[in-house]
């Protein structure tokens, strides 16, 4: 099938190749001319594992080419995807002007059928305004339909994701456009759920607010644990070997940070006011996740009463590891507020250094080091934000000859009570009983 994307960001491009890979004949596009020369080049401006072989692989073959003509995109593509971005107005609400942008040029080029899909995350009745926008532009007059296709990839395991969803969901107005997306999944065993486009926008929206709120509920019994000497992992257990409530999504942490979660949990807040309901579930779920960078600088405060001049080292920047994206990465946070306060900081992690420098550039008062044992050197506390794989087999006996203080604060439960004792740290982990002695 002959299939166009529309905005090659991160969900844009995962679409693109994902699709090309099943075979179909999928053309990428992008205003951002820089970014559709890389893409053309098998040159991905983002990591995301796997994702440069498979780009590579389907331009080779013919099968994924990209442009920066929106045009071009609406006459190739018989499925038209819309993937441009969403982001948050102040107060939550989300910015669909790019969305409709695309609607109209679509509504105004197409000479043919064409089937619009929404893959953006979008507040309920989108798929109805850009019916709307359609209708009023439809300059040649040709059937035109609109479904709303919301994807469900985790950033690091996007293309695995793709191809072994758990569920496709595709929200569709006629059998013509529910038998489209059979075909052009057709290749991935996965369950289908087939529904009307306002059905497919909610269960986008609930989906990502279900998972945060499964979060910050985790975080808020640590919090609980952490006052009264119980344990969180073991909490999560209990709690997971339950069917109904399952063990994925159980971690508490410093909280969740990412593109999607922060932003869909404000967005959909805001939908259930002007519906009139009371959605303040959602604002504590936010309210608890935004609680969390102050809580564990409240831990290295117990250890060091002053930041001023202190050398302190971050372990991980990116939002989780895997990729390096650091877009509402609790790491920012954490980094301002220390700053602010005069510390010195030693910085690491494997991919997304780049990314921080552009937002805190090096000066004499934070580095960023080349692994995590230079993060570490004169150190007066190690601070674990990102629970990369490589910090979990750090070896503490030679870190320990170069800090200058054995504290470590560990934002993921990453290292064990028990061990860090032993290697004799005062050691914070998150809602667990601490070290506070050595
Ligand atoms: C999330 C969803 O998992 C995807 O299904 C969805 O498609 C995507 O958003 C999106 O809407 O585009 P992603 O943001 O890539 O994917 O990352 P997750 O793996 O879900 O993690 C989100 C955040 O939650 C991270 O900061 C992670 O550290 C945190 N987290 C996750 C926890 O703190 N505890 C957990 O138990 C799990």
């Amino acid at each position: 099938m002959k299939v166009s994307v529309i905005g090659v960001g991160y969900v844009g491009i995962i679409t693109a190749v994902s699709l090309a890979e099943l075979g179909h004949n999928v053309l990428g596009m992008d205003d951002n001319k820089e970014k559709v020369k890389s893409f053309s080049k098998g040159i991905s401006p983002i990591y995301e594992e796997g994702l440069e072989e498979a780009l590579n692989k389907n331009i080779k073959e013919g099968t994924l080419s990209f442009t920066d003509s929106i045009e071009v995109a609406i006459s190739h593509g018989e499925v038209i995807f819309i993937c441009v971005g969403t982001p948050s107005l102040p107060g939550g609400k989300a910015d669909l002007s790019f969305v409709e942008r695309v609607a109209r040029e679509i509504a105004k080029n197409a000479k043919e059928y064409k089937l619009i899909v929404e893959k953006s995350t979008v507040p309920v009745k989108t798929s109805e305004q850009i019916l709307k926008t359609i209708k009023l532009y439809n300059k040649h007059g040709v059937e035109l339909e609109v479904a709303s296709n919301p994807e469900f990839l985790r950033e690091g395991t996007a293309l695995q994701d793709f191809f072994e969803a758990d569920r496709i969901v595709i929200g569709v107005s006629s059998k013509k456009a529910e038998n489209l997306f059979r075909e052009l999944y057709k290749g991935i065993d996965s369950p289908i759920v087939v529904t009307d486009p306002n059905t497919a926008e909610i269960i986008k929206h609930a989906s990502n607010s279900f998972l945060a709120m499964k979060i910050s509920f985790i975080n808020m019994v640590a919090d609980l644990c952490e006052n009264t000497g119980a344990d969180i992992n073991k909490v999560a257990e209990g709690m997971g070997f339950d069917k109904r409530i399952g063990k994925s999504f159980l971690n508490a942490g410093i909280g969740y940070g990412g593109s999607c979660f922060p932003k869909d949990v404000r967005a959909f807040n805001q939908i259930g006011k002007e519906n009139g309901l009371d959605f303040s579930l959602l604002k504590d779920v936010d309210k608890i996740n935004i609680e969390r960078v102050e809580r564990f600088i409240s831990k290295l405060r117990k250890a060091h009463w002053v930041f001023k001049d202190k050398v302190f080292s971050l372990w991980g920047l990116a939002f989780k590891p895997g990729t390096d994206d650091i877009r509402e990465a609790p790491a920012l946070k954490v980094m301002e507020i220390l700053l602010n306060e005069g510390a010195i900081l030693r910085v690491y992690d494997p991919k997304a250094m780049e990314n921080v420098k552009k937002i805190f550039p090096p000066t004499e008062k934070l580095y960023y080091a080349q692994d995590p044992y230079d993060a570490a050197k004169d150190s007066e506390a190690i601070l674990l934000i990102t629970e990369w794989d490589e910090f979990k087999s750090i070896d503490f006996s030679k870190i320990k000859d170069m800090i200058l203080t054995n504290v470590l604060i560990d934002g993921r439960n990453l290292y064990s009570p028990k061990k860090m004792k032993e290697e004799g740290f005062i050691y914070y982990p998150v809602g667990k009983p601490p070290i506070e002695e050595i």
